[in-house]
């Protein structure tokens, strides 16, 4: 296997993302195995989809890329950076910095506008407030919002919510944007011209997205799509031109 970190202690892969043997327990009075021995990696520019039904874990498995949970054991590596083993504050950092997060439910602040919403992780990050406000309107125009910049949340849709919180997630140019069912609220075209958005960003800058979505012609236009079946890694297919192929992943699983 190719050395991860080399002597200097230097990330030099691509590997943006590596997941290593990832298990979460939720203890109660049932115990619920949601992630189950989950192994994967991410290239640096991947576009990629991650479905299964309701319940497999696909969340769980977001919040612990996210830096919002962590796991019961395993590893995950973020440019090299075990983050299950880091301090709050690098977590915090590195959640401000590197990644932006689509939640299932967009999770704004009610009491701001969305142009404030837009704003915020660039503020929190250093960035000159005319210079985020700049950025903030740009996103919000990009996502269809020109005209919506002072509403708050609760003057919006949920659909239009949802697209400010793409916007707020687009907006620090973080390394990874990590989306929960992005365009679950969306009609056909506001889903198109988002996903329109985010291939822009993912070809022009080598953005790298994770999508988990139950909308199937969405997943269909990424170029990997993972499966995911009570908590375990059950198929992948990867694009091959405008086709998916399975890899032997799914040949794994439906051996055993
Ligand atoms: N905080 C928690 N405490 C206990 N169990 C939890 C918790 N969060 C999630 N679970 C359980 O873990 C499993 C995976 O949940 P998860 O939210 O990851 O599913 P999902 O694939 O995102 O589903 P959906 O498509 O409905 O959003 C489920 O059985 C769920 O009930
Ligand atoms: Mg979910």
């Amino acid at each position: 296997m190719k050395h991860r970190i080399d002597e200097a202690g230097v990330w030099n892969n691509n590997h943006i993302i590596e997941i290593v043997n990832l298990f979460k327990v939720y203890r109660g009075g049932v115990d619920v195995k949601a992630l189950d021995n989950i192994n994967l990696v991410i290239e640096e520019g991947e576009f990629l989809a991650i479905v299964g039904p309701s319940g497999s874990g696909k969340s769980t498995l977001l919040n612990m890329i996210g830096l919002l949970d962590t796991p019961t054991s395993g590893k995950i590596l973020l440019k090299g950076i075990d983050i299950t083993q880091i301090s709050a504050d690098e977590r915090a950092r590195l959640r401000n910095r590197e990644l932006g997060f689509v939640f299932q439910y967009h999770h704004l602040l009610p009491e701001f506008t969305a142009l404030e919403n837009v704003m915020m992780p660039m503020l929190i990050a250093g960035v000159k407030k005319e210079e985020a406000r700049a950025t903030a309107l740009q996103f919000l125009e990009d996502v269809g919002l020109g005209d919506r910049i002072n509403s708050r949340p609760n003057q919006l849709s949920g659909g239009q919510n949802q697209r400010v919180a793409v916007a707020r997630a687009l907006a620090n140019h973080p390394s990874v944007v990590i989306g929960d069912e992005l365009t679950g609220n969306l009609d056909t075209k506001t889903s198109d011209l988002i996903y329109d958005l985010l291939r822009k960003l993912n070809k022009k800058i080598n953005q790298t997205f994770i999508l988990v979505t139950h909308d199937t012609e969405l997943a269909e236009k990424t170029d990997r799509i993972l499966r995911i079946v009570d908590g375990k890694l059950v198929c992948e297919m990867r694009r091959e031109g405008d086709r998916f192929v399975s890899t032997e992943v799914c040949q794994t699983a439906e051996a055993e």
